[in-house]
């Protein structure tokens, strides 16, 4: 069972996500030493490869207790450009918010639409979740721009809601309910899915 989680991935027109390996902190250090890709998170840039090898360490326990799942977006010819994730399920009510970022050579290029298009068709078809969120900084107008172009709703502002050392920050959240997802631009893009998703973040 853990091998055909570790083998999980779905396959689109140009990128995958799959379960991160070891073997990716270089690349994901390249791309994420970059002020500009880190500038919205609590995290980063990172220094060394280290910390990308110390987070890609935390992962497998985090998605084996239902907590956090993230996968590397690898383009089929590049390798690994960036990582998205779902993280906060709820599984009572079928629900989780998605989170994603790209190097810097990747943006505006479609690979966020082919990623999130990947990471929903996981989601709603493989996990069975029936609603997607997402936060954005209120001042970060291209991540707001980004997911309301490929179908996510604008639902208001949550306050005080991120602690970035000791700042606090308002965020703008969205939503993709399961009918505006099937309605949306998303279903449009091929996906091949390989493996088994972990069984914390499947929905019974
Ligand atoms: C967020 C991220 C994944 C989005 O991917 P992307 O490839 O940049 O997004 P897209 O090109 O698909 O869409 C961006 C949209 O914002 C627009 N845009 C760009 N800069 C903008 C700005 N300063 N203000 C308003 N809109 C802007 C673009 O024109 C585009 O809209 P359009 O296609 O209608 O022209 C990517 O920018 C990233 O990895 N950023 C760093 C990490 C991050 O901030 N993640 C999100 C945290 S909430």
């Amino acid at each position: 069972m853990l091998a055909a989680v570790d083998d999980l991935a779905l396959t689109g027109p140009s990128l995958r996500v799959r379960i991160p390996r070891e073997e990716d902190a270089a690349a994901l250090f390249a791309a994420a030493s970059d002020p500009e890709v880190t500038r919205w998170f609590s995290w980063g840039p990172y220094t060394s490869q280290d910390e990308a090898r110390a987070y890609l360490a935390r992962l497998p326990a985090q998605r084996a207790r239902g907590e956090h799942f993230d996968l590397v977006v690898e383009h089929l010819q590049a390798g690994p450009i960036g990582i998205s994730g779902l993280g906060e399920p709820v599984m009572r009510d079928r629900h989780a918010v998605i989170g994603s970022w790209l190097g810097r050579a990747w943006w505006g290029t479609g690979a966020n639409r082919e990623c999130k298009a990947l990471m929903c068709h996981l989601a709603f078809a493989v996990l069975g979740f029936d609603r997607v969120g997402a936060y954005a900084n209120v001042e970060h107008a291209r991540s707001q721009r980004a997911l309301e172009r490929i179908g996510f709703e604008r639902e208001g502002v949550l306050r005080g809601y991120h602690r970035h050392g000791d700042r606090t920050l308002d965020v703008v959240v969205f939503g993709l309910l399961r009918a505006q997802w099937e309605a949306g631009p998303l279903p449009a893009v091929p996906v091949t899915v390989a493996g088994e998703p972990p069984p914390a973040f499947v929905v019974t």
